[in-house]
């Protein structure tokens, strides 16, 4: 079982912020699985998307996911990682403290509206109103993984991660 922190959640959720305090406050390494789909493939996130389409953007996600399995780490995850049985299968059997940011949608949307250096392709494509409904479907399977769950709406990025090692 693999002592590190996989921490899941919608687009928005702070994954990213959280895992680099967590990072300054066990000293474990941060582990980004969107960056290292990137360094990977040596394409970015939206290029995979355009070009090879989402099934494929999965695919490769998961391969990085089992890369990381035996890692002790941060482990920061995309908003889609829940998607797939096979990925929360793997996120149950190999991590010991999978940890679900949740907030509610509207927080999730203003953090996705305002963060202009990322760019997401599910979100890009979406009305409000559809990405929603996917935060509503998305809710059971990150429910269906998390070990702990935390409330990221009023927490600063260092309350949440100091009070997540008190839970773990
Ligand atoms: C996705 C979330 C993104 C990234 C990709 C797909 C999703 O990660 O993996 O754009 O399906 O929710 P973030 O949650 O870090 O934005």
């Amino acid at each position: 079982m693999n002592d590190g922190i996989v921490l899941v959640g919608f687009m928005g959720s702070g994954k990213s912020s959280v895992a680099q305090a967590l990072s300054q406050q066990t000293s474990l390494p941060v582990v980004d699985l969107d960056r290292l789909i990137e360094t990977t493939t040596g394409q970015t996130i939206p290029t995979i998307f355009s070009t090879q389409g989402e099934r494929e953007f999965r695919h490769i996600e998961t391969t990085c996911l089992r890369q990381v399995i035996n890692m002790p780490a941060i482990i920061s995850t995309g908003g889609g990682i829940v998607l797939s049985e096979e990925n929360r299968h793997i996120l149950k059997a190999s991590f010991k403290t999978v940890v679900w940011l949740q907030a509610d949608f509207d927080t999730y949307y203003k953090r996705i509206t305002e963060d202009k250096q990322n760019s997401r392709p599910i979100a890009n494509q979406s009305s409000k109103n559809d990405l929603a409904k996917i935060e509503q479907e998305r809710r059971v399977l990150y429910e269906a993984v998390a070990d702990v769950v935390i409330d990221v709406s009023k927490l600063t990025v260092n309350q949440i991660a100091s009070q997540m090692l008190e839970s773990i």
